[in-house]
This record gives structure tokens, sequence and C-alpha cells, in this order.
């Protein structure tokens, strides 16, 4: 098996907050990204697809095809938008790192070849990233 991965970015802004709960709680929760102002993250994200060399081809998958399907799926509905008020996904899904993730893992999956495994990271900031490699669920995520 090989792993091919394309780099990708875009720009959004976000707001940690659960509406159960009070300000404060909010605030001891999220600190700085619970601000009601919202803030923004530059995301880094290389999407990663595992399967077998194409005798054919030469490619696990082709990554021009890949880079336009990112660009469609995930550039054109997040990048520079407000995740919170602009992208439904996130009306009552805390848009953390990880639930970006997921996200992103759910739109491009069913784009992929059953042949292949799919592994998504994600960088909040050069510091902190998360990985998802599928296998949990939510409602309203389809
Ligand atoms: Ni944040």
């Amino acid at each position: 098996m090989v792993t091919v991965s394309r780099h990708a970015h875009f720009n959004a802004a976000h707001r940690l907050h659960n509406k159960e709960w009070d300000e404060k709680k909010n605030q001891k929760v999220f600190g700085k990204c619970s601000n009601p102002h919202y803030h923004g993250h530059n995301y880094e994200l290389i999407v990663s697809v595992t399967g077998a060399v194409n005798p054919k081809t030469g490619f696990v998958v082709d990554l021009s095809w890949l880079a336009d399907l990112i660009q469609r799926e995930v550039e054109d509905r997040l990048d520079h938008k407000n995740l919170n008020e602009e992208v439904s996904f996130f009306s009552d899904v805390n848009p953390t790192a990880e639930n970006i993730a997921i996200v992103i893992w759910n739109l491009l999956k069913p784009h992929m070849s059953k042949d292949h495994s799919l592994k998504i990271t994600l960088y909040e900031t050069p510091r902190n990233f998360v990985e998802y490699s599928g296998g949990y669920s939510f409602r309203n995520l389809t």
C-alpha cells in the first residue's frame, strides 16, 4: 500500500460555544476561542489516500483529481467563511478542529474508491493539529 497526500489551505472564522452553558462556563472551557465576535485561523489541510498503485497509471489516485475534489468539496465550502454562521454542518456542532476534520472526511469519502482509505490531517495552528480516519459518526453531517 502507498499513501499519497495533497496539502491544501483555507482561512475561516469560528467561535467555540456550547449554547447549553452560560457565558462564564463557555469562557472557562473555551477561553479566547469563545470570543462572541469570532476569530480566524489559517487552516492547513492534508488529505491522504492509501491504496494500491494502479499498474496502468502508476498512481494511487491522480493528484490533480484530488486537488480539484478538495477545492470543490472543502475549500469552496469553508474558505473565507464564518463556520458557525455560514456552514450548515456547524449550526449545532461546535466547529473545533476535531469536528472540522470529521466534516471534511465526510465530504470527501463518498468520492473515494472503496479500495482506498482516507485520512484527514488538519492544522488549526502550526502546533495544534488533529487527524481523522473515519469511524466516528454523529447526526447531521451528511
Ligand atoms: Ni479558534
